[in-house]
Parts: C-alpha cells; sequence; structure tokens
C-alpha cells in the first residue's frame, strides 16, 4: 500500500511515522486510520525495526482528533464501524512488541491522545496541548480515552478531563503522569531520537517481555499477574541478552545487546 497522509522513514532501525495532514492540524480521517493501520501491520511483521516514534508534520499539532467532518450525517452503524477500525488501529500499536514513542508536537486531542496513550511513552514539546474535548461535541471519547486515560491519570483526573473538555499543558500532562517527558519545540526531535536510540540499543527481548507484563498484568488478577512476571523473567534466560548483560556487569564493562 503506498501513503499519502503518513510519511514513513526508517533510520538506523528507528521507524518514524508522520501523520501528514497539516492543513486539518493533521485530524484522522478514514484513509489515515486505514493507512496507520497497514502501516503498522507490516511493522509488527518486521525483524529489523526496534523502535517506533508517531509525531504529526508542520509545528502546531500532532493529531488533532478524528477528522470532525467524517461524522456529519453518518448513521450510528456507519460511525461504529469507523471508530472500530480506529480502536483496532491502536490496539495494534499497542500490541507492537518493540516499544513505541509519541513525540506530541503541539494539539494532542480526542483520537490524537488516544492515540498517544496507546504508545508506550511520551515525549511532548512545552507548546503541545492535550485533552479529551469530544464533550463539547456532545460526544464521550471513543478510541479508548475513557479507558486509558482512566488507567493512566486515575478516574478523579479522567473524569475531569472528559466531563469538561479542558485543554491540558505538557507541564500539566506531565504532573499527572500522562507525559513523560517535556522538551523545547527546538529540541523536541533531537530529544526523541535520543529516547529512540537508547531503546533502539536495548535489550529487545527483554523490552518485549516487560511491556507484555505491564500491559498484561491489569487485565488480570495481581496474583495471576504476579505470576505471569515470573514466567517472562524465567523466560529471559532463553535469550543470549541475559547472558551478555550479566557477563558485562560481572567484568565491569558496557554490554552489547544483540
Ligand atoms: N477535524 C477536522 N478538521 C479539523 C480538526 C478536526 N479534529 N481540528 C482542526 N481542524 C481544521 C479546522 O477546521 C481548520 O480547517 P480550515 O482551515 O479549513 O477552517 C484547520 O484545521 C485549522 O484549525 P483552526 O482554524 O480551528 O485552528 P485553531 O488554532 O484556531 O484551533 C484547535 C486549533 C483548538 C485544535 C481547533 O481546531 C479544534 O478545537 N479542533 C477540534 C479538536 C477536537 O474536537 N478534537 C476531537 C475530535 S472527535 C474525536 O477525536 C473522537 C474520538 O474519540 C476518536
Amino acid at each position: 500500500m503506498s501513503y499519502s497522509n503518513i510519511i514513513v522513514t526508517t533510520e538506523n532501525r528507528i521507524t518514524t511515522i508522520k501523520i501528514n495532514r497539516e492543513k486539518s492540524l493533521n485530524a484522522l480521517n478514514e484513509k489515515t486510520i486505514d493507512e496507520l493501520y497497514d502501516c503498522i501491520e507490516s511493522i509488527s511483521k518486521s525483524e529489523d525495526i526496534k523502535v517506533v516514534v508517531i509525531t504529526g508534520v508542520g509545528n502546531k499539532s500532532f493529531i488533532a482528533g478524528a477528522d470532525i467532518t467524517m461524522f456529519e450525517g453518518k448513521s450510528p452503524a456507519s460511525i461504529r464501524t469507523i471508530i472500530l477500525k480506529l480502536q483496532d488501529t491502536l490496539n495494534k500499536l499497542e500490541d507492537l512488541t518493540i516499544p513505541v514513542i509519541a513525540s506530541i508536537n503541539g494539539f494532542c486531542l480526542g483520537g490524537g491522545l488516544e492515540l498517544a496513550m496507546a504508545c508506550d511513552l511520551r515525549i511532548a514539546s512545552e507548546k503541545a496541548i492535550v485533552g479529551q474535548p469530544e464533550i463539547k461535541l456532545g460526544l464521550i471519547p471513543g478510541a479508548g480515552g475513557t479507558q486509558r486515560l482512566t488507567r493512566l491519570v486515575g478516574a478523579g483526573r479522567a473524569k475531569e478531563m472528559i466531563f469538561f473538555g479542558n485543554n491540558v499543558d505538557a507541564e500539566s500532562a506531565k504532573s499527572y503522569g500522562l507525559i513523560n517527558w517535556v522538551a523545547s519545540p527546538e529540541e523536541l526531535e533531537e530529544e526523541t531520537l535520543k529516547i529512540a536510540s537508547r531503546l533502539a540499543k536495548g535489550p529487545s527481548f527483554a523490552l518485549n517481555m516487560a511491556k507484555e507484563a505491564i500491559n498484561r498484568g491489569p487485565e488480570i488478577s495481581l496474583l495471576d499477574a504476579i505470576r505471569m512476571e515470573a514466567e517472562l523473567f524465567a523466560l529471559c534466560f532463553s535469550h543470549e541478552d541475559v547472558k551478555e548483560g550479566v557477563d558485562a556487569f560481572l567484568n565491569k564493562r558496557k554490554p552489547n545487546f544483540s
């Protein structure tokens, strides 16, 4: 599939996906959702890519939400089809075994925040604005926002953000635990690359196991989740990276993971 609404580049085993609809502040229309789905599907089959970064073109917006023009005149049934495709896309993104970073370069609203929350880590420009403004359209978040936001910031803060649809600045979002790092707009790309490069050099099997344990844990009981952790911990010993990591520690040198 060739893409026009996203730009995909790979360098040093880091794939960057840029949403490319600057005139609509990178809002997600059906074509963009289809392209993203296809792109994430092909990343999931690649053994070469170690990290994914998602950002938006331009310096104003990451993703200003679902494209509101596609809601006009649609029946509940056709809206359901669109929102399920967007949910499937974000679930697929969350399920990638490699780390995914949202590099939030501006407005990150509605479906944009929902996409960012399906990523593992979030770095934002000081000028970024995040929020779930759907209530202002007479709507609720539909691409996982009521669930992922609640898990990230707690029910009280999620209700505050969703009931009022308020814009939240980057520093406040960081204090909520919604964003990991804040950078100046000029340094955002470089800081994102530093984080991505560090992860790309990390032990990818252990990163995969850590992601699996963290993502699956809340779906099961604490005891089952802790047992799952033990299984995944033991599974790390099936990979050569643990030999390298332990040997490097014992010999006081830096590890060189496969
Ligand atoms: N869908 C479609 N077009 C959008 C858009 C969106 N979500 N957000 C911005 N645009 C378009 C504007 O219509 C405008 O187009 P024109 O130049 O053709 O008029 C262009 O992008 C620039 O936007 P503004 O002129 O509004 O820029 P601004 O700086 O004054 O305001 C903004 C920026 C605060 C982000 C404002 O555009 C805005 O509020 N956008 C809507 C945000 C929103 O409600 N998002 C949630 C969508 S619903 C959703 O996402 C549901 C879900 O859970 C999946």
